[in-house]
């Protein structure tokens, strides 16, 4: 497993394939996901060791990618201690009350493992199933769990979020602080379960300027990585719009970028700097497309990643909704023919 491509291209190291996986790559587009998921509501199935196993593995088995995501989502440790929130279908997050004061600090509380047992018990089911393929577990990052508690649902933006950061800076670090202790947490319950990667989402993040970035959100983010590097185990750093902020991303102490699509990769290689894998960078958008457009963008991906030690491909977002199963198929196989080595 330590000798999968996935791992491999994470390490820099040399690869027979460029690895292949997509961020939301269960659930979503596929039918066996909505079969399984009927009549259970999303925050109950990430609670259900058997139904996140299932829906893991799903991906794995349909389209042959390199490794597999734990089918969560990054309220769950929100959620676990306590903090009233619901996932709706076709909305997202929200947040009973939202947090927008001292007195709500009282509400984050560090993860207790028991908290999260069905997490422990889904990835043991997991690893056993999944043999080679590597299994990465995830985690929301400070900043992209702050505006959905702040915001008390998804925003465009993020108007209560900054009017904090900017306007009582104290309380916005400690509420960061909060956060960083509490998805440390969350990934460190799963690296010990046997997640042999880790994914940091901070999916908004690109909504701030690089010097806000690195004084007021960086640090909290950066605590994050640092509580988990004792595992030794690759730490990816993922946000949309992060132009940017590659560099930055890198600094946090991330081991691979991951970069969207408005950002060839040749260009993030210099911006990310040396000694980082990147991971991304197709528009889930063109997976619309036909086939033959599908791989014509497909191969500027590989042809900007060039000879780079260390790319993993993958989308510069999550899979669209209504995207073709089939041609995800298509791109991981187009993707693993075109760079055997
Ligand atoms: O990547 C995977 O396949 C693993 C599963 C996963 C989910 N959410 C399952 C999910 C992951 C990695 C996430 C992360 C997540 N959740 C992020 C970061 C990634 C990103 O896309 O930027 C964010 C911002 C969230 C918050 C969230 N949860 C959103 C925006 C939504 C979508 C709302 C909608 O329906 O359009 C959710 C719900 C959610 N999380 C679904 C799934 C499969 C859909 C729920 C359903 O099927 O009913």
């Amino acid at each position: 497993m330590t000798d999968s491509p996935f791992l491999r291209a994470c390490r820099r190291e040399p690869v027979p394939h460029t690895p292949v996986w997509f961020m939301r790559q269960a659930g979503r587009s596929l039918p066996e996901y909505r079969r399984v998921r009927q009549g259970t509501g999303m925050l109950e199935s990430c609670m259900r060791p058997d139904l996140v196993t299932e829906i893991t593995l799903q991906p794995v088995r349909r389209h042959g990618v390199d490794a597999a995501i734990y089918f969560s989502d990054i309220v769950v440790p929100l959620k676990a201690i306590g903090v009233d929130l619901d996932i709706r279908p076709g909305v997202g997050p929200v947040v009973e009350r939202p947090f927008r004061s001292r007195a709500d600090l009282d509400r984050l509380r560090p993860l207790d493992p028991d908290d999260v047992k069905y997490v422990t018990e889904a990835i043991g089911m997991l690893t056993a199933e999944l043999g080679a393929t590597p299994l990465i577990g995830f985690a929301g990052a400070p900043f992209t769990l702050a505006s959905y508690l702040v915001e008390g649902g998804p925003s465009r933006n993020h108007e209560h979020t900054k009017a904090l950061m900017y306007g009582d800076p104290e309380l916005w670090e400690a509420l960061l602080d909060r956060l960083a202790v509490l998805t440390a947490g969350f990934l460190t319950v799963q690296i010990e379960a046997g997640a042999s990667a880790v994914q940091l989402f901070d999916s908004w993040v690109g909504a701030l300027s690089p010097a806000d970035y690195r004084d007021r959100v960086l640090p909290a983010s950066a605590k994050v990585f640092r509580a988990v590097a004792q595992y030794g185990v690759p730490r990816i750093h993922f946000g949309v719009g992060t132009g940017e902020l590659l560099g930055l991303l890198g600094e946090a102490g991330a081991d691979v970028v991951g970069v969207d699509w408005r950002v060839p990769l040749d260009e993030a290689a210099r911006r990310v700097g040396p000694g980082k894998a990147l991971q991304g960078n197709l528009d889930p958008a063109v997976l619309f497309a036909p086939r033959e457009a599908v791989e014509a963008q497909a191969g500027r991906v590989l042809a900007a990643a060039g000879e780079l030690p260390g790319h993993i491909f993958n989308l510069g977002h999550g899979v669209l909704p209504e995207t073709d199963p089939e041609a995800l198929t298509r791109l991981v196989a187009y993707v693993h023919e075109n760079t055997a080595r």
